[in-house]
């Protein structure tokens, strides 16, 4: 389990977490969505102990992020935002590096490579240098890495950042897989569908704090499951429903072009926030 208690983190003037509280289950997928700036990296790296929070605290399976320094690090992967593979190195030989540093034993290091390369299909190229690699295949590798010390929680922070649609498939089934097999999962993410599809539960940021939580149903729920989008010299409108008949018969009613489809995600993120989430 994940546990946020009052955390935050200032950068200079900048608040960038405030007074968070969060509980995130055991097996849970857990998204956290919301604009550039919103806060999201700065959760990971905290929770990563990559920067220290500037208030409250945090704990992992039970032990303290700040405190219980050496556990927490056997406890998580982390999968950052930002490519890090050694590109002169090969695939194996990252995660490697990655194993060593993390004390494991040279057998064990081998069968748990063999093992990782064969999770993310990456066996046939495994002796490819890094830097060769699509950036499909470097997200995936990244995810190899993180994995090597069988961590039970992992970080994943924005893992489908441009990728094309087939490869994100392809991260969001590991995400699936490994989440079946147990892991505990936080990731970030811009794409609505993502967090529609993979997680459980999401956390809406937007400067700073958690402005809503719920399951992608219930959010649904909430603002209406039906949207009508009303296109007017230029500028769409939305008004959302319960259900088709009521959107219908709205519809009816107006005279410029309209949309009726199913509301999604990215509706409840506008309708929350007034905004789009790459704005
Ligand atoms: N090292 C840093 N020094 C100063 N300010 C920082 C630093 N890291 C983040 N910030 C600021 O903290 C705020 C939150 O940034 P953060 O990276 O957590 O956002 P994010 O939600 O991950 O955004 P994105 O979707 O663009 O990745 C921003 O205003 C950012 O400028
Ligand atoms: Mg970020």
């Amino acid at each position: 389990m994940i546990e946020l208690r009052q955390l935050s983190k200032q950068y200079g003037n900048i608040q960038a977490v405030v007074d968070l509280d969060l509980k995130i289950r055991r097996g849970e997928i857990f998204g956290l969505l919301g604009p550039n700036g919103a806060g999201k990296t700065t959760i990971v790296r905290v929770l990563t102990m990559l920067t220290r929070p500037s208030g409250g605290s945090a704990s992992i399976n039970g032990y303290e992020v700040n405190r219980d320094l050496r556990k927490v690090k056997k406890e998580i992967g982390v999968v950052p935002q930002h490519m890090n593979l050694d590109l002169e190195l090969t695939a194996r030989e990252n995660l490697e590096l990655h194993g060593r540093l993390h004390k494991m034993p040279r057998a064990q290091r081998q069968q748990r490579i063999q093992e990782l390369l064969a999770y993310v299909e990456l066996t046939e190229r495994s002796n490819d240098l890094a830097g060769k690699y699509s950036g499909g295949m470097k997200r995936r590798l990244m995810i190899a890495r993180a994995l090597m010390h069988h961590p039970g929680v992992l970080f994943l922070d924005e893992p489908t950042a441009g990728l094309d649609p087939q490869a994100r498939r392809k991260i969001w089934n590991l995400i699936r897989r490994m989440n079946s097999e147990g892991m505990t999962v936080l990731l970030t993410t811009h794409y609505i569908e993502e967090a529609e599809v993979l997680c459980h539960r999401v956390g809406i940021m937007d400067h700073g704090r958690l402005i809503a939580l719920d399951t992608p149903a219930k959010f649904k729920k909430k603002v209406g499951e039906i949207v009508v989008e009303v296109l007017n010299h230029g500028n769409t409108k939305y008004r959302f429903f319960a259900g088709r008949e009521q959107a219908a018969q709205y519809a009816g009613s107006l005279t410029e072009n309209v949309v009726i489809r199913e509301a999604n995600l990215e509706d409840v993120f506008v309708e929350l926030t007034g905004r789009k989430v790459g704005d």
